[in-house]
C-alpha cells in the first residue's frame, strides 16, 4: 500500500497504478495544473534551476530530495502518512469506532466542503505571491520563496487526489474549479478574503507565511484528527512541509527586526528610511494587518458548523489525541468564556458551549504559537539594547469576522468612538504611503551571499549549504 513509486506520470505512495480509472482521471488533470502554473505561478524564473526539496517518501528523516529543479519539471506527488490499521476516532460522539476509509455518506457535503476549502487556499497563495521574485532580497529568499510554492502547489495536489478518489464526479468538478477561481479576481475570487488579499512586497510575504500560513498548520492539525482516514493521512504529511513555511516566515520577520535594530542604532537620528531600512512601526502595522486578518481564518467564535465537526468526528482540536493537557475527548460538558461586545461601547461576558466553541480553542493554540515568536522577535530588540517593542493586537481589532466585527477596537481591545477610530487607523494599519515606501525598498539582489539593505542574512543556509550557496542558476 505505502511503497513508494517515484517514476510514473504522478509519483505517489497511493497504489495509483492500481486504480487505472483514478490514474487516468488525475493525469488528465495534470496538465491543467501544469497550464494553471505556467499562467498563475512564480512569474518568471520558470527556465530557471532552483535548489528545492521534493517529497519522495514519507520515511521521517528521508521524506526529501534537494536538488536543482526547473520548477514546471518539479515532481509533484501525492504522499500520504502510512495507515495504521487499528487507528479508531478519537474524539466527538463516535469516540473508540473504526476510522472511516471512505466517506460516510451523511457526511460528504461537510467533508467536501472542508476539503474545497482547504485546496483553494493552495493556489491562492501561489497566485498572492506570483510577482514575489522579481525583486527577493537574495538568493537565500529567492529559493525559499519557490519552495513554498511548489509546495503549496503539491498541498493542492493533496487535496485534488483526495475529491477525485472519493467523490466521485462532484469532486471532479471542484478540482476543475481550483484551476478557475483567481485570487482578488472580481467575479471568481478565491473562497477565503485573507487569500484574494495583494501581497506586493517581501514583509507581506513573511507576515503571510508567519500568521496565514500558521492559520493553515492549525487547520491542518484539526484535520489530522478526522475520522476520514484518507483526509488525517494527507494533512498529517502536508504539515512536514508546512513547518518550512512557517520558519521562512518567522525568522523573516525576525530578519527584518535585525536589520531595522541595527540601522536605529548606526543611523544619526534613529531614522531608519534615511538609510534604506523598515522602520518598526511600519512592521507593527504589517503584524497587525495579517494577524487581524488571519484570526478571521479560524471562523466564528460561536460556531454550529465547529460543534457538528467536532460531534461528527471530521475535525478535531491541536493535538487532540496526542496532548496530555486534552484528557476530555467527548466536550459534551464545560463552557468556553468569553467576552463580546455589548452594544453600548463596553464589553459583557458570554459563555458557549465547548463544542459550539471550537473554532476558538484552536484559535487559542495559534494564538499561543504567535506569542512564542513574538517574544523572539522582541529578544532581538533587546539584545540590541533597544527598549521599543512589538506587540500582537487584541483578537478585537480590525476583525471582519465574529462578534467584532467591522467595530471601531483599538489594538488594546478597547472600544472607541467611531469618528476617534478613523482617526487613529493611520497608526495601526499600513497606509498608502506605508506600503509604497515598503514596495521602494524592494530591491533584486541575486549576487551569491548578499543581502537587501532592509534585512539580515539568515543564521545558516539551507540544506546544511552556505549562506553564499548558488541556490537558484538563471538560464
Ligand atoms: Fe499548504
Ligand atoms: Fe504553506
Amino acid at each position: 500500500m505505502s511503497s513508494v513509486s517515484l517514476n510514473e506520470k504522478i509519483p505517489n505512495n497511493v497504489d495509483l497504478a492500481g486504480d487505472r480509472k483514478l490514474q487516468r482521471a488525475l493525469e488528465e488533470w495534470q496538465p491543467n495544473f501544469i497550464d494553471w502554473w505556467m499562467e498563475m505561478g512564480p512569474d518568471g524564473f520558470q527556465q530557471d534551476q532552483i535548489y528545492l526539496r521534493t517529497a519522495v517518501s514519507v520515511e521521517e528523516g528521508g521524506w526529501a530530495h534537494f536538488d536543482y529543479v526547473k520548477m514546471p519539471d518539479y515532481r509533484w506527488g501525492i504522499f500520504l502518512t502510512p495507515s495504521s490499521s487499528e487507528r479508531t476516532i478519537g474524539f466527538g460522539d463516535q469516540i473508540g469506532t473504526p476510522v472511516w476509509e471512505q466517506v460516510p455518506g451523511d457526511l460528504r457535503k461537510e467533508l467536501r466542503r472542508i476539503i474545497v476549502t482547504q485546496g483553494d487556499t493552495e493556489p491562492a497563495s501561489v497566485e498572492q505571491q506570483r510577482l514575489l521574485g522579481k525583486c527577493a532580497p537574495s538568493l537565500y529568499d529567492l529559493r525559499n520563496l519557490f519552495q513554498v510554492n511548489v509546495e503549496e502547489g503539491r498541498h493542492l495536489w493533496a487535496m485534488v487526489y483526495l475529491l477525485h478518489s472519493y467523490f466521485g464526479r462532484d469532486g471532479r468538478e471542484e478540482a476543475e474549479e481550483m484551476l478557475v477561481r483567481r485570487s482578488g479576481h472580481r467575479d471568481s475570487p478565491r473562497i477565503l478574503e485573507t487569500f484574494n488579499k495583494p501581497i506586493d512586497d517581501w514583509l507581506a510575504f513573511f507576515c503571510f507565511t508567519m500568521f496565514t500560513d500558521r492559520d493553515g498548520k492549525y487547520q491542518l492539525a484539526a484535520l489530522a484528527e478526522s475520522g476520514f482516514d484518507p483526509l488525517a493521512r494527507s494533512t498529517q504529511f502536508m504539515l512536514t512541509e508546512e513547518a518550512h513555511h512557517l520558519f521562512v516566515g518567522e525568522t523573516g520577520v525576525g530578519r527584518v527586526v535585525e536589520r531595522t535594530a541595527e540601522l536605529m542604532k548606526a543611523a544619526p537620528s534613529g531614522d531608519v528610511k534615511a538609510v534604506g531600512g523598515i522602520p518598526l512601526d511600519i512592521i507593527q502595522k504589517y503584524l497587525n494587518e495579517w494577524y487581524s486578518s488571519s484570526l478571521d481564518l479560524f471562523g466564528g467564535e460561536d460556531s454550529s458548523n465547529a460543534a457538528i465537526y467536532f460531534a461528527t468526528g471530521l475535525k478535531g482540536r491541536y493535538k487532540e489525541t496526542t496532548s496530555s493537557k486534552i484528557t476530555d475527548h467527548v466536550a459534551l460538558d464545560g463552557c468556553y468564556s468569553l467576552q463580546i461586545p455589548n452594544g453600548e461601547g463596553g464589553f459583557t461576558s458570554q459563555e458557549i458551549p465547548l463544542r459550539r466553541a471550537m473554532n476558538l480553542v484552536l484559535r487559542d493554540s495559534y494564538v499561543d504559537d504567535c506569542y512564542r515568536a513574538l517574544e523572539r522577535w522582541n529578544g532581538v530588540l533587546e539584545k540590541a539594547g533597544l527598549t521599543e517593542r512589538l506587540y500582537l493586537a487584541s483578537d478585537r481589532f480590525n476583525r471582519r469576522m465574529g462578534s467584532c466585527a467591522n467595530l471601531p477596537i483599538a489594538p488594546d481591545g478597547s472600544m472607541m468612538r467611531p469618528e476617534v477610530y478613523a482617526g487613529r487607523i493611520a497608526d495601526w494599519l499600513p497606509t498608502q504611503g506605508d506600503l509604497a515606501y515598503v514596495r521602494s525598498c524592494m530591491v533584486s539582489v541575486t549576487e551569491p551571499g548578499k543581502f537587501a539593505g532592509w534585512i539580515a542574512p539568515p543564521r545558516k543556509g539551507i540544506d546544511g549549504q552556505p549562506i553564499d550557496f548558488k541556490y537558484v542558476q538563471f538560464h
